[in-house]
């Protein structure tokens, strides 16, 4: 589902942010990524969403290696990793309805058949009711939340967040987390970079470490690329995928 071969990352002729990095994740998986400020979690999510090029070395993200993806495949990436960055990038200038159709509309999307999924996705995050208003008007939570559901309208395979919780009170990083954990039971393989250990040590099963020059993965290291699914990643991913994102989230409180 993902997996890193001997990825390294600098940016220009910086220094290596992340090197020889190797660790596969499976369909299902619900990880935190870990590790203290300028470590590299950012740079490694956006490694997995394309929104970064590796240095060196191999990424695949869903059966496609990410270096040797053709342009008319980019779409198809965008479509499979939904991606919340720490500054939401929502638009300030639309209602919450309208950020949530954006992808949908880029894409060429049917209006009416892109409405009803944008309705469900912000059903799925609890902003039903918030459709016309501005997320100006939304609280922190609430702006967190309608970024959740424009990267999940796609119905994405993976969803990749940096930091969802660092703005907010204990209350509402719950709420949100009690969101991914929901979209992760039916399926969606979830990767979120945090601070907050007590929060994720609550949802997630695996740990990814950063620290300057160092990487630790809690499900030790990678198996060599033919030696099948990680032994020690129980009882995740067993589960058939149905439609990821869209099963029956909903009780997010
Ligand atoms: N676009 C960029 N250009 C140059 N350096 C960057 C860029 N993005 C991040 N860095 C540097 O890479 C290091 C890791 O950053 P980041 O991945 O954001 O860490 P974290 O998310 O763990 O705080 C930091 O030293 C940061 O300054
Ligand atoms: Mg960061």
């Amino acid at each position: 589902m993902i997996e890193f071969q001997h990825v390294f990352k600098s940016y220009g002729r910086g220094r290596n942010i992340l090197a020889d990095i190797n660790f596969r994740v499976s369909a299902g998986e619900f990880v935190f990524v870990s590790g203290p400020s300028g470590a590299g979690k950012s740079t490694l999510l956006k490694l997995i969403g394309g929104l970064e090029p590796a240095s060196r070395g191999s990424i695949q993200v869903n059966g496609q290696r990410l270096d040797k993806l053709p342009a008319r495949a980019r779409p198809y990436l965008r479509r499979a990793v939904g991606v919340i960055l720490q500054d939401t990038h929502l638009l300030f200038d639309r209602s919450a309805f309208e950020n949530v159709m954006l992808p949908l509309a880029v894409q060429g999307h049917p209006w009416d058949s892109a409405a009803s999924r944008a309705r469900a996705a912000l059903d799925k995050v609890g902003l039903s009711g918030k459709e016309d208003m501005n997320p100006i008007e939304l609280s922190g939570g609430e702006q967190q939340r309608l970024a959740i559901a424009r990267a999940i309208v796609n119905r994405p395979a993976i969803l990749i967040a940096d930091e969802p919780t660092a703005n907010l009170d204990h209350d509402n990083a719950q709420r949100i987390m009690n969101v991914f954990r929901d979209f992760n039971r039916v399926g969606v393989t979830t990767l979120i970079a945090s601070h907050d250990q007590d929060l994720m040590a609550r949802y997630a099963s695996r740990t990814l470490r950063i620290d300057p020059g160092k990487f630790a993965d809690s499900n030790g290291p990678a198996s060599p690329p033919d030696a099948g699914q990680p032994q020690s990643a129980p009882a995740r991913a067993s589960g058939a995928r149905a439609e990821p994102g869209f099963g029956h989230p909903g009780e997010s409180a």
